[in-house]
């Protein structure tokens, strides 16, 4: 069974609701034909307005981080039971932004990732190598260091539910692309370690994430092992997401 391309459009923090309720409008009629599955990670806020828009169509929704407690006295934290109630259907965990920039560490991705499984939600599992570790020839050792420890809570026959996202940090939000023998190389080596855990790995999803445009998107998705893309930047325009959309077939 062949994988289905996977496209992703992270919105970090943009768009309001009223300015995501106009990409979806504008979306829609461009990605008609689309065999793909296209998910769209809007901010908390707009999440309602675009499981609205979608209704009827092929569009999934994710959101771009949760707690992994169902409820508590986490201040301005929401969990995986709230994103569920409005339907949204997937989520982004461990974006290397919210590593770096919010202390999102393996020993809570460990536990957000199953939590995330047992409201069935999927997660979208971002793992990548800093530039320093990429110079130092460590970027095997680092993507297995945080799929051993983020996947450490999955049974085996869970794994392929988890989409996994390959984002070298030195390629997020820089122009600077990974080349597609460098994502290929990283994709296969991840599937490797799924494969290794137990997991159904001919059926995982392996995202590349990092600078993906319409102008490289072909290439890059023409890899065996890249299933798809998690794009930022280039997401955040309708024609240009749905270039990358038709590039992936
Ligand atoms: P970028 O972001 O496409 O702007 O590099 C990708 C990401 O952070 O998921």
């Amino acid at each position: 069974m062949p994988r289905t391309p996977y496209i992703a459009a992270n919105w970090k923090m943009n768009k309001t609701i009223a300015e995501a309720a106009e990409f979806v409008d504008a979306l829609l009629p461009r990605i008609a034909a689309t065999q793909c599955d296209v998910v769209i990670c809007p901010s908390y806020l707009a999440l309602q307005e675009v499981v609205e828009r979608r209704r009827g169509t092929a569009i999934r929704v994710a959101a771009q981080n949760m707690h992994e407690e169902d409820w508590g006295a986490f201040t301005g934290e929401v969990s995986a039971p709230m994103l569920g109630e409005i339907e949204v259907e997937a989520v982004v965990l461990g974006h290397s932004e919210r590593r770096q920039f919010f202390n999102e560490t393996d020993e809570a991705l460990a536990r957000k990732v199953p939590a995330a499984l047992a409201a069935g939600l999927e997660p979208i599992l971002c793992v990548g190598e800093s530039e320093a570790a990429r110079d130092g020839g460590e970027t095997e050792e680092v993507l297995e260091r945080q799929l051993q420890a983020d996947l450490s809570g999955v049974e085996g026959a869970d794994l392929s539910k988890v989409v996994i996202a390959y984002e070298p940090v030195w390629a997020i939000g820089t122009g600077r692309t990974a080349t597609p023998e460098q994502a290929q190389e990283a994709c296969a080596f991840i599937r490797d370690v799924v494969r290794m855990r137990g997991g159904a790995a001919d059926e995982l999803r392996i995202l590349y994430g990092g600078s993906v445009k319409p102008a490289n998107a072909a290439e890059l998705l023409s890899k065996p092992d890249v299933d798809g893309a998690l794009v930022g930047g280039a997401a955040l325009d309708p024609g240009d997401f749905a270039g990358i959309v038709e590039a992936a077939g």
